[in-house]
C-alpha cells in the first residue's frame, strides 16, 4: 500500500492536455519548455544562484543527480541560504522541488537539511517530493568510501565523503540496494539491512581491521524513523512530472556537480559517481530530452576545482591565491580550499557541447577585478602538440599546458553594474572572448552573489 499524500495525483490518467488528446496545432501552441541548468565545468559556477533567479518563473523544480555532495548557496533579501540535496527551488513557496530516481538520498541528510531550514523560519517538507526510486544512502556507503579513499593515498579522488559513490557502485551492481521504496517499507527495509550488513561487515574489516563496527538494530532504527517522516513525500516522480509536463506546468531542471565531473563524460576517474552534464536529465528524471528546450549553461569567469585530478590551467602561485581570496573559494559541503585558475575554454566549450547548451552564463566576474591582465586558456599544448579537444586520457590532460591568450584587465569594482554595456570596455570585451570561443551567447552575467548583482543581456 502507498500512503504517499502524492500518489493519487501521480497516477498517470490523459487528461485534456495530454499528447494523446492533443491535435497537432494545439500541440504547437500547449508545448511549454522545460529548461535546465548545467556546470560546465567542475563544480561550483554558481549554479544555485541561477536557479534561484529562474526559479521564480517556474512551477517545479527537480534535481535529477548527485546528492548531499552538492553545496549551493543563494542570496537574497540580505540573508544567505546554503543547500545540499534538497533543489534550489525549496526556498520559494510557489514551487514543488523533486528529488528524482537518479538522485542518491542520505535520509539523515535530508531531514537535517530540511530542519536547518524551518529553524530559520522556511518550513518547506510540504512541497518537496522524493521519488520511490532513488537509491539510499546507507552507513556501510560512507564507511567504505572512508575506507577506500584511505588506500589510495596520494591518487585519493578526494571525494567529499558522503558514500555518493558507493551507493551508486552498488545501484548499478544491483545486489545490495536499498531504493526509497524500500526504506518506507519497514519489514522490506529492515530484511534488506539484515542481510546486507553481515556481508558488509566483513569487507569493511579486510579493508580496515581497526574501523568501526556497524549496529544493525541501531541502523534500522535510526533509518526507519526518519522512513516515518520521508514516507509521505516518497511518490512516483516520474509519472508525476509527465503529468505535470502534459500540464504544462513550468518545470526547471537543476544539475549538481559540473560537466566535467560526469562519470561518462567527465575527466575520469577523478570525477562524481553520475552523470553531472546535461546528459543526466532525461535518465535521472525520466523526462524526455526533447521536453527540455532550453539548456542554461554556467561557467565561472575563471576556473576551480576541489579534490583531486589534472587542471591545466590551475594557478599555483600568487594570482591563485589571489582569486581564492576574493572569490572566498573554499567548499561550501567540506569547507576545503578550491584549487583555482584561469578560464579554461578548452573543458568549458567541450562541456557546453556535450550538454548542447543554448546560452551561457558567466559568473563571478567580478572576482576578477583589479588585475593588470587576465588571461583565458584557448588550447592545450600536450608534448608540443597544441589542441583544442578535451583529451580522454587523464595522464594527457596532466601533461596538458594551457596556451593562454592574455587580454587587458580592468580596475572598477562592477558589483553595482546592472547592465552589460555598463561593465568596463575590457571587462565587455573578456566576456565577449569567452562568448566567442564558446559559440554560444552569454545570458547572465554575475558581479556578486546576491540575487539582484545580476546582469540579464537582451537576446
Ligand atoms: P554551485 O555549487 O554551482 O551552486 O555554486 P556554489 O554556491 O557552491 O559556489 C558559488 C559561490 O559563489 C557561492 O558562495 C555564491 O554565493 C558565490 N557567488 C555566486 N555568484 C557570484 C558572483 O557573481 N560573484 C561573487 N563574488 N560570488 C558569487
Ligand atoms: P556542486 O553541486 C565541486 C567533487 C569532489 C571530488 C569528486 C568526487 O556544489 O557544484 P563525490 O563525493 O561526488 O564522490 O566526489 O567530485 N565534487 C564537487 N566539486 N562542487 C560539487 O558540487 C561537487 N560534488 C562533488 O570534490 O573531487
Ligand atoms: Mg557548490
Amino acid at each position: 500500500m502507498n500512503n504517499s499524500r502524492f500518489w493519487q495525483q501521480s497516477q498517470h490518467r490523459a487528461g485534456p492536455y495530454s499528447p494523446e488528446f492533443r491535435t497537432g496545432e494545439q500541440q504547437r501552441v500547449l508545448s511549454v519548455p522545460a529548461t535546465s541548468v548545467i556546470g560546465l565545468q567542475w563544480g561550483d559556477e554558481a549554479k544555485g544562484k541561477i536557479v534561484d533567479i529562474l526559479t521564480e518563473s517556474h512551477q517545479i523544480v527537480v534535481r535529477y543527480q548527485g546528492g548531499n555532495n552538492a553545496g549551493h548557496t543563494v542570496r537574497f533579501d540580505g540573508r544567505t541560504y546554503k543547500l545540499s540535496l534538497l533543489p534550489t527551488g525549496i526556498l520559494q513557496k510557489h514551487v514543488t522541488s523533486v528529488i528524482a530516481p537518479g538522485v542518491v538520498v542520505n535520509p539523515l541528510a535530508l531531514l537535517r537539511e530540511l530542519d536547518g531550514l524551518a529553524a530559520g523560519g522556511q518550513n518547506c517538507e510540504s512541497r518537496l517530493m522524493v521519488s520511490d526510486r532513488a537509491h539510499v544512502i546507507c552507513p556501510w556507503h560512507l564507511l567504505e568510501e572512508a575506507a577506500l579513499e584511505k588506500s589510495r593515498g596520494s591518487a585519493a579522488i578526494g571525494t567529499t565523503m558522503r558514500g555518493i559513490g558507493t551507493c551508486y557502485r552498488e545501484k548499478v551492481g544491483r545486489t545490495h540496494a536499498i531504493r526509497i521504496g524500500d526504506l518506507i517499507r519497514r519489514d522490506v527495509f529492515a530484511a534488506k539491512v539484515r542481510e546486507i550488513v553481515p556481508f558488509k561487515q566483513r569487507i569493511l574489516d579486510v579493508l580496515d581491521p581497526e574501523g568501526p563496527r556497524m549496529d544493525i538494530d541501531q541502523i534500522i532504527t535510526e533509518y526507519s524513523d526518519a522512513a516515518d517522516r520521508i514516507r509521505p513525500l516518497a511518490a512516483d516522480t516520474t509519472s508525476w512530472l509527465l503529468d505535470a509536463l502534459d500540464a504544462n506546468k513550468w518545470i526547471l531542471f537543476e544539475g549538481a556537480q559540473g560537466s566535467l565531473l560526469d562519470v561518462d563524460h567527465g575527466t575520469f576517474p577523478y570525477v562524481t559517481s553520475s552523470n553531472s552534464s546535461g546528459c543526466g536529465i532525461h535518465s535521472g528524471s525520466g523526462v524526455p530530452e526533447r521536453a527540455i528546450e532550453r539548456m542554461i549553461g554556467v561557467a565561472k569567469a575563471y576556473t576551480t576545482r576541489v579534490g583531486g585530478g589534472p587542471f591545466p590551467s590551475e594557478l599555483n602561485n600568487e594570482i591563485g591565491n589571489r582569486i581564492r581570496i576574493a572569490g572566498n573559494e573554499f567548499g561550501t559541503v567540506t569547507g576545503r580550499p578550491r584549487r583555482c585558475g584561469w578560464f579554461d575554454a578548452v573543458a568549458t566549450r567541450y562541456s557546453a557541447r556535450i550538454s548542447g547548451v543554448d546560452s551561457i552564463t558567466i559568473a563571478l566576474l567580478d572576482v576578477l577585478s583589479g588585475f593588470e591582465e587576465v588571461s583565458i586558456c584557448e588550447a592545450y599544448d600536450i608534448d608540443g602538440r597544441i589542441t583544442k579537444t578535451l583529451p580522454t586520457s587523464c595522464e594527457d590532460l596532466a601533461a596538458a599546458k594551457p596556451v593562454l591568450r592574455t587580454l587587458p584587465g580592468w580596475q572598477e569594482d562592477i558589483t553595482g553594474i546592472t547592465e552589460f554595456f555598463a561593465l568596463p570596455t575590457n571587462a565587455q570585451q573578456y566576456c565577449r572572448t569567452i562568448e566567442q570561443i564558446m559559440g554560444r551567447p552569454i545570458e547572465f552575467v554575475s558581479v556578486g552573489p546576491d540575487r539582484v548583482q545580476t546582469i540579464r543581456l537582451k537576446r
